[in-house]
């Protein structure tokens, strides 16, 4: 088991010695270790057994800390990183030899944010390098929102857990690159809504989230997210109500018993349901059922990512 806590030195010393740490965030816990040190950034691979071409986030604390990481930043992320950091949003930039080839799995690109949690900024302030934290999750599995869900999952597998509460987004950041000086292409959705961002790009904003191995985004493999149960999204057609649940957004199923169904939001708000999302996803394998049948939220703002993640976890 994984020690549980708020000790900032404590953090450090383990991740001065290569080792790794699970850290909070806005959006998901993070499995961290010093991103300029390929033994710490071998390790993480190791602990969530992802595949080596699947690449890592770094993240910093502050804009100042990229200098000598990224070759150089568009005047367009330039505007976006003023309004959305720190905040749910990854960026893709130009790398610089400082930066391991096993981060970017061999891309020129590495991805970059600053997380929005006090907890994680106070740290990585503290460090003289730089944190890779992909999601605190054993890899295809669904991400962790709260210290306990690293435990249940990656508890045996690392000495450390940053207690930061419950993420307050819920669902990983948006990932966005820069194509041309003016363009920005999305490859992931997530805490930051495309709406928000278009107000921000001067040239097309192209979303561009479809699985693509060993491309430009490599790491949006279909299947990802999935609970242990099976998930599909649409209506039940077999009337055996008793054996099955239900994952909906905002209402229950007239059908189906109530204690054998999730509700995302009773408010019917898609933030809420973010918030929600992936504990949500945890509990439908406590349901005592092996079939849920979910369905997707509205689609807009917020509720793009979370459908993006409903239709990966029911793969
Ligand atoms: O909200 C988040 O982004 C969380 C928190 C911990 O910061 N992190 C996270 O990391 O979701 P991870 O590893 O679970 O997902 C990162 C995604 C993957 O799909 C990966 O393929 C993509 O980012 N990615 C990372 N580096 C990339 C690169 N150089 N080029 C293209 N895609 C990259
Ligand atoms: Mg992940």
């Amino acid at each position: 088991m994984a020690l549980i806590g708020t000790d900032l030195e404590k953090a450090i010393s383990l991740l001065n010695a290569d080792r790794l740490v699970s850290i909070p965030t806005e959006t998901v816990y993070g499995l961290a270790g010093n991103a300029l040190s390929e033994k710490a950034v071998l390790k993480i691979y190791e602990a969530k057994e992802r595949p080596r071409f699947n690449p890592l986030i770094i993240h910093v604390s502050h804009i100042d800390r990229l200098k000598g990481l990224v070759a150089e930043i568009p005047e367009t992320a330039k505007v976006i990183i003023e309004k959305f950091w720190p905040g749910p949003l990854t960026l893709l930039l130009p790398k610089t030899d400082l930066v391991p080839d096993i981060i970017t799995a061999g891309s020129p690109y590495v991805a970059v944010r600053i997380p929005k949690h006090p907890l994680t900024l106070a740290l990585l302030e503290k460090l003289d390098y730089p944190l890779a934290a992909p999601s605190a999750n054993p890899s295809g599995y669904v991400s962790p929102t709260t210290a306990q869900h690293v435990q249940d999952q990656l508890g045996e597998k690392i000495e450390y857990i940053l207690n930061g509460g419950t993420c307050e987004v819920g669902i990983e950041s948006t990932i966005i690159g820069f194509p041309s000086e003016k363009d920005v292409r999305v490859y992931r959705l997530g805490g930051i809504a495309l709406e928000d961002l278009q107000a921000y790009v001067q040239g097309e904003l192209m979303v561009n989230t479809k699985a693509v191995q060993n491309t430009d985004a490599p790491g949006m493999l279909e299947s990802h997210y999935a609970p242990t149960v099976k998930l599909i999204i649409g209506e039940p057609n077999n009337l055996n109500y008793e054996r099955i649940g239900a994952l909906r957004f905002s209402t229950y199923h007239p059908e189906i018993p109530r204690d054998k169904q999730i509700i995302l939001s009773k408010n019917g708000s898609l933030k809420e349901a973010a918030l929600n999302l992936f504990a949500s996803l945890r509990l439908l394998d406590t349901l005592g059922v092996n079939t849920v049948y979910g369905e997707y939220v509205p689609d807009y703002g917020l509720g793009k990512a979370i459908n993006d993640r409903l239709r990966r976890a029911s793969f």
